[in-house]
């Protein structure tokens, strides 16, 4: 491997935040098991290692410890949280359990600058998360900063580039925590920027050819970004050993199917076999009504579909895994005591409990990634903005957005609304600007006149919802101009509606869905 920063992993929640922001600074690095040895380390072509924090404490017994012979390689070591604990105690210091936690924000009072505070102020508002407390310095090192509640802050041993800081710079409440990062990797370490996106792609291609060999890859394709982004990835690396199921439910939006058909099978030219079960979905889901329940429904449904699809597959190829588009959020890391840091898989996706049950290997490419970085590798990877910055659509589709039980004619009625609501969001250039923009339709019917006739047909809603993150939300100011032209479309285009309201809920305590 090219020189890199080694991210020894003690099990910090922020172990890949502080891999994101090296990539952020355009420098390669790698996530290493805490216990790597230090010889390996150095055949890799290691310019620097940070010790990533942890929630275990040095003082217990079986506590996660590195190669002692880390600290002779004549490499910058730089230990945050308990990384800093960590190297102090193996270094000849003394670690105590603090009366109180240290939590939250605070302010660091910088007493000597030095290489790491290069260009920073004297003082900074930091993040804090840890227990125990240094008491005594190991020798060689000096205290160059301090909060309220520690003198030793951060620590350094400026002759062999030892440093070492309570606060954690990787996350986005630290001031100016990049600045800090940026000092010791690329001042310190002297790493050059050769992280791009353009050769991440080809790592991670080479990687994919490397796990795969001459097996196949099966992955559901939803249409949207991660499994969007995950496809072409894993389609550039591997072409028609690749096959994406795309499960058309009958819930999907207007000419939706039909869509993934000509990007990903007519432009990306990729295998694709598309499952048409709409008659199934809707034939189960026939007169249900509780939101729980068409979830379920839908959910099991779809588990069966993909299930018989893939062991159609496996009797004619040598499937071996299935791909997801699992992001780094989605992944929880833990620490086991003895062992190496475990991650779990959140299973929130439908086919989480599949690859076991279906004797497939799992290949998630995005699995370090985060939302922002996967719609970069998306656009690199030649996908268009309207895949790589879609709205995000719940997988059991337009059947949370139908009240009461799901018709074909309701069905009907609100793809062609929620169409007209999609063209005029696009054209005021509001789309991408909010989180996300549907109509929802209402079994409830009220009387309306258009020319000489009187009409008694039923309600459209628009929600359209502004969000970071969806847990929570605010409706979005749009603009009166912008709402008339969708009402009226929608009332003159539609048949089966006659009225249009807006939905003026936050969340909390709405949700952004009606179900
Ligand atoms: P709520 O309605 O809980 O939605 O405020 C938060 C976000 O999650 C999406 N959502 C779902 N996504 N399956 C999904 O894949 C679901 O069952 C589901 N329910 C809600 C919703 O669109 C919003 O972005």
């Amino acid at each position: 491997m090219a020189e890199h920063i080694a991210v020894l992993d003690f099990g910090s929640q922020y172990t890949q935040v502080i891999a994101r922001r090296i990539r952020e600074l355009k420098v390669l690095s790698r996530i290493y098991p805490y216990n790597t040895k230090a010889a390996d380390l150095k055949q890799a072509g290691v310019k620097g290692i940070i010790l990533s924090g942890g929630p275990s404490s040095v003082l217990s017994k079986g506590s996660p410890r590195p190669d002692r012979k880390i600290f002779q390689m004549g490499l910058p070591v730089l230990g945050i949280c308990y990384g800093e604990q960590l190297m102090a105690h193996l270094l000849g210091g003394k670690v105590a359990k603090s009366t109180h936690r240290e939590f939250g924000h605070g302010t660091l009072t910088i007493k000597k600058k030095g290489k790491l505070f290069t260009g920073l102020p004297k003082k900074l508002r930091v993040w804090n998360s840890h227990g125990d407390r240094l008491e005594v310095l190991p020798p060689g090192f000096e205290a160059i900063a301090s909060t309220e509640n520690s003198p030793y802050a951060t620590i350094q041993d400026a002759k062999r580039n030892f440093f070492g800081m309570q606060f954690h710079p990787e996350v986005a409440h630290s001031e100016m925590g990049m600045e800090v990062l940026g000092n010791f990797i690329l001042k310190i370490c002297k790493c050059d920027h050769n992280w791009s996106m353009a050769n991440y792609i080809e790592h991670s291609i080479k990687q994919i050819r490397e796990t795969i060999g001459d097996k196949r890859v099966i992955l559901g394709l939803s249409g949207g970004v991660d499994s969007s982004v995950a496809a072409a990835l894993i389609h550039r690396a591997i072409g028609k050993q690749l096959t994406c199921v795309f499960v058309d439910n009958g819930l999907l939006r207007l000419n939706e199917r039909e869509q993934v058909e000509k990007l990903y099978g007519d432009h990306f030219d990729l295998d694709l076999r598309v499952a048409r079960k709409s008659k199934l979905f809707l034939d189960r889901l026939a007169g249900v009504s509780d939101p729980e329940r068409k979830r379920k429904i839908i959910g099991n449904t779809f588990v069966e579909v993909f299930d018989e699809a893939v062991t159609k597959l496996k009797k004619r190829g040598n499937y071996a895994f299935l791909a997801q588009g699992t992001l780094y959020p989605d992944v929880i890391e833990s620490v086991s005591i003895e062992g190496n840091p475990a991650a779990l898989i959140k299973s929130h996706h439908n086919v989480g409990g599949l690859p076991k049950r279906m004797k497939l290997k799992l290949l998630e490419p995005l699995r370090e990634l985060f939302k922002d970085e996967v719609r970069e590798l998306g656009t690199e990877l030649g996908l268009p903005k309207e895949v790589v910055w879609r709205q995000p659509f719940p997988g059991p589709g337009l059947g949370v957005r139908i009240m009461g039980p799901i018709r074909k004619s309701n069905l009907d009625v609100l793809r062609k609304a929620d169409a007209i609501l999609h063209e005029e969001m696009m054209a005021s250039d509001l789309y991408y600007q909010v989180w996300q923009s549907f109509c929802v339709f209402l079994p409830v019917k009220t009387v309306g006149v258009m020319g000489d006739e009187r009409t008694y047909e039923n309600v459209v809603a628009l929600r359209i919802v502004e969000s970071v993150d969806a847990m929570t939300a605010d409706w979005s100011r749009v603009p009166y101009d912008v709402l008339r032209t969708i009402s009226n479309r929608i009332i003159n285009e539609v048949s089966g509606c006659n009225r249009v309201v807006l939905d003026i809920s936050s969340k909390p305590p709405g949700t952004i869905e009606w179900e």
